[in-house]
């Protein structure tokens, strides 16, 4: 018997997990004051990337003698740009349990051809960081986007350790609780949990990382992208807003707002409880019902950004195939867009839960949840 569809839908189906919904007060012409047509060298433009710049130390609470740049190529540049600047000084592990950090295996062992220590964990489960050399260089991925899992604190990582830490933060900046003491280089893209642009990376870099940066050349070519360094020591300008190439000013202005939007809001705490709020609405869900769960196995690891969920219900016939036809469903009816599981992740659904996200929607959105999954049970019984 077909289940009646809900009488209301979200306000905003948008829960893509990047780029993410808009801040809940964008409207494009709250962009008007962008530094449109001008020089990002001239002083408008300098001081709004400079702005952007402390905007985001003072709410993320950066501490004054970490540097902030913004790079170019969105958190792919500020993760490789990383990378490529300061790996190989030492021995180095990397660590990867879902798609983007298993990207970053691939940089270090076939690009830069590094005899890394590789040490992964499947989808929905960790690393265990405790059993971490930490006096390597160690990356990794705070918040797996595609797998739904998490760094749950930074406990693990000595503050007296010898390597740096590299940290893809992407999907955790402004949502979890980065312990800057632990990360050495934290990198994120502005598309992510404050609903910004892409293109644009932030790297973040401790007083250790610049000591390597200015203390070692790796041996490999350098484009003019990824150079920090001239005469070795450190470009400052980068991290004054003296960007290497030239920024969208628009993608700019547009952070400015979330970051003003953030300030109005209460800041980082406040970031953080709309992710967790949003998120438990999600988990409470699945703790009601026997045909969906979490992907991630170890409950202190369940992101509160990119949540994942698989179909656990035995009559599924084929899992692919039923997750794509539920996200489908629920994308033709405008209760929620983009929330299939990424391509290279098993089967199911990804819901973004970040900081822009409405709890009124993802409230909105889970009765439709239910709908389309028994909607898509009763169509598979009739093709069998
Ligand atoms: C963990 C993680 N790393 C890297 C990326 C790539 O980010 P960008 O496309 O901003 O370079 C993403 C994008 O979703 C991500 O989730």
């Amino acid at each position: 018997m077909a289940l009646d569809q809900p009488a209301t839908r979200p306000a905003n189906p948008r829960f893509s997990s990047g780029p993410c919904a808009k801040p809940p007060v964008f409207s494009l012409d709250r962009l008007s004051g962008a530094a449109l047509g001008r020089s990002h060298r001239a002083k408008v433009g300098k001081d709004k990337l400079k702005a952007a710049i402390e905007g985001t130390r003072e709410i993320l609470g950066v501490p004054a003698d970490y540097r902030i740049g913004i790079v170019p190529a969105s958190d792919t540049g500020a993760v490789e740009m990383a990378m490529w600047s300061l790996l190989g000084a030492r021995p180095c592990t990397m660590l990867a349990w879902e798609s983007f950090g298993a990207g970053w295996v691939t940089d270090a062992v076939k690009q830069l051809k590094l005899d890394a220590k590789v040490v992964t964990a499947g989808y929905g489960e960790i690393v265990d960081l405790a059993t971490v050399d930490f006096d390597t260089d160690v990356v990794f991925t705070w918040n797996g986007t595609t797998s739904g899992v998490r760094v749950p604190n930074g406990d693990a990582i000595p503050a007296d350790r010898a390597g740096l830490t590299i940290c893809d933060a992407t999907s955790a900046a402004f949502a979890q609780d980065l312990p800057w003491d632990k990360l050495d280089v934290t990198t994120f893209s502005w598309q992510k949990v404050m609903g910004g642009e892409a293109a644009h990376g932030m790297l973040i870099l401790s007083p250790r990382a610049v000591a390597r940066l200015e203390s070692y050349t790796p041996p490999w070519p350098m484009p003019k992208l990824f150079r920090m360094t001239k005469g070795g020591k450190l470009i400052e300008g980068i991290f004054e807003g003296e960007t290497i190439n030239t920024p969208s000013m628009l993608a700019v202005e547009d952070w400015l707002l979330a970051l003003d939007w953030g300030r109005a809001i209460g800041g980082l705490p406040e970031f953080m409880a709309r992710a967790d709020r949003n998120a438990q609405a999600i988990f409470d869900f699945c703790d009601a019902r026997d045909w969906i769960a979490n992907l991630a196995v170890d409950p202190a690891t369940r992101s509160n950004t990119s949540v994942c969920l698989k179909f656990t219900d035995p009559r599924i016939v084929d899992g692919a195939a039923f997750a794509k036809a539920v996200a489908r469903r629920l994308e033709a009816e405008g209760a929620a867009l983009d929330v299939g599981a990424y391509r290279d992740a098993p089967p199911g659904l990804r819901i973004w839960c970040g900081a822009t996200v409405e709890l009124s929607d993802i409230e909105a959105m889970l009765p439709w949840l239910d709908w389309a999954f028994h909607a898509e049970i009763e169509a598979q019984a009739r093709a069998a």
